[in-house]
């Protein structure tokens, strides 16, 4: 039987295992993390990331060829086939801080895999890394070794899941990519992954590549996604600035099937872990090899992210008479978006530390983000780049103004706005008529999702703002000229 070890129990580890676990009931695998409050959530009922689908399919593999432990060193040392989902933050501290990769925990991942091996390993980059970290991992596990009869083959085999459906992606993805050594041993490691992945996804869509154009292609694919949100932010700007609607744009552009329709969503803006991170982590790359044009172009798509928050900000603040202060302002949705418990970089932090910098008072209401997670978030000094976006308030004064409450209703009650932060479901059929009765007058909402009809809340007496589409003062214009 073949034995798979996964270390890195988090967002990807642990649903990327578990479906690996469904499809290959041939296959032992054991997910291992030095995390010990993770993995025993992992083997209770409450898993510790939310996920549409991911309890069902844990619950079907969990006990029998699925399993979670902390005991990493044996579950390695048993293993043929090592996946590494570890974390890869961006470096807080040192050379290349605020933007290079922290591969902190690959390193020591990668020295604990040469310490106890006493067998030929496939050593797999599930991580996101920068290009060409699987040299530096080869020398790490070769210079470690136990003995010079063990071979290590690394592959790169990058997941392009997203939260929130990671569960149908790994399920039915558009591709696989593994990229590998290109002599026979690397062929090899290659064709043994290939065989995993083809009990359940077509051939064709099973790309093997060179090592350095797997590492890169993760890189460049959520840079290429975040510059389509940037893009059609900064369209955004411009459709509020000229009475243009971005919807319309947007539907205009996805109609090109040289664009096509998805990504074009326009918001407060991108977040989540990855973007940002993998973004930078470009940056840098670029940036060390003398390619500062490059470097700048990426740059600015997280730019545009940050003013698109700052812009929200402003016009909250500058809608409600040029100040929120001591205004109990209501927020709807937390999560860096919708089906998932993550609040890593949600653009939520950024919003709600601007308003709090104006001292407006925070009633915060989201499915699934818990009370300590907002308030733990709300409190830190997030700011990892270089451009602190709004002036940190301080963590005690935080807890005072933030209350995190159990609805919408609670939340709205009293308000003198309310934000849409994250675009959950349950959200659209909130009753906008009781919310309007219960607000102070007059009330307004700011739609940072655009998922809410904007005709029916200024029916009920909202004043609404909502991003890239036309504002009162056009409408009203409007009327004029009509
Ligand atoms: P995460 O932080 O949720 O999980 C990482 C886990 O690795 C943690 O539970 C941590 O305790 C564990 N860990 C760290 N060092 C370890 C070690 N030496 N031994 C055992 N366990 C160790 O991170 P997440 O979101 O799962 O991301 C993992 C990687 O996958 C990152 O490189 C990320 O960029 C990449 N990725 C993330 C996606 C996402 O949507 N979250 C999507 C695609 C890739």
């Amino acid at each position: 039987m073949v034995k798979i070890c996964g270390i890195g129990a988090g967002y990807v580890g642990g649903p990327t295992m578990a479906v690996i676990a469904l499809k290959c009931p041939s296959i032992e695998v054991a997910v291992v993390d030095i995390s010990h409050s993770r993995i025993s959530a992992w083997n209770s009922n409450k898993l510790p990331i939310y996920e549409p689908g991911l309890e069902e399919v844990v619950n079907q593999c969990r006990g029998k060829n699925l399993l979670f432990s902390t005991d990493v060193e044996k579950h390695v040392y048993e293993a043929d086939i090592i996946f590494v989902s570890v974390n890869t933050p961006t470096k807080v501290r040192g050379l290349g801080a605020g933007k290079a990769a922290d591969l902190t925990y690959w390193e020591s991942a990668a020295r604990m895999i040469a310490d106890v091996s006493k067998s030929n390993k496939i050593v797999i980059e599930k991580s996101t890394v920068p290009v060409r970290t699987a040299e530096a991992i080869e020398k790490i596990l070769t210079h470690n070794t136990n003995s010079k009869d063990i071979k290590y083959q690394i592959l790169s085999n990058p997941e392009f899941l997203s939260e929130g459906t990671a569960i149908q992606d790994l399920l039915n993805p558009d591709r696989v990519l593994i990229g590998g050594n290109q002599d026979p041993e690397g062929i090899e490691a290659i064709r043994k992954l290939k065989a995993i992945y083809a009990h359940w996804v077509p051939e064709d869509r099973i790309i093997a590549t060179n090592l350095w154009s797997a590492e890169l292609s993760k890189l460049a694919d959520n840079a290429f996604l975040a510059q389509r949100i940037s893009s059609i932010n900064a369209m955004s700007a411009l459709c509020e600035a000229t009475g243009a609607e971005v919807s319309q744009v947007s539907l205009a552009l996805g109609k090109n099937t040289k664009i096509g329709p998805k990504f074009l969503n326009a918001s407060v803006g991108f977040g989540g872990s990855c973007f940002q991170k993998d973004i930078l982590n470009l940056v840098y790359i670029c940036e060390s090899n003398g390619l500062t044009e490059v470097a700048n172009y990426w740059k600015e798509v997280i730019k545009v992210n940050d003013y698109q928050k700052s812009r929200f900000v402003h016009r909250v603040v500058t809608s409600m008479f040029n100040t929120v202060s001591g205004k109990k302002i209501a927020i709807l949705g937390f999560a860096f978006k919708k089906d998932t418990s993550d609040t890593r970089k949600t653009p939520a932090i950024d919003v709600c530390k601007g308003l709090l910098g104006d001292n407006a008072f925070l009633s915060i209401y989201d499915p699934r983000v818990t009370e300590t997670q907002i308030q733990k978030d709300l409190s830190m000094d997030g700011v990892e780049w270089d451009h602190p976006i709004h002036l940190q308030p301080k963590s005690s004064s935080v807890v005072k103004q933030v209350n995190v409450v159990g609805d919408a209703y609670e939340a709205t009650r009293d308000a003198h706005g309310l934000c849409i932060l994250t675009e959950w479901d349950e959200f659209k059929t909130v009753d906008y008529e009781r919310v309007y009765d219960n607000m102070e007058k007059p009330a307004f909402v700011f739609d940072g999702r655009n998922m809410l009809n904007v005709d029916k809340l200024r029916e009920i007496g909202f004043i609404v703002y909502s991003i890239g589409r036309p504002l009162d003062q056009w409408l009203k214009n409007m009327k004029i000229v009509n």
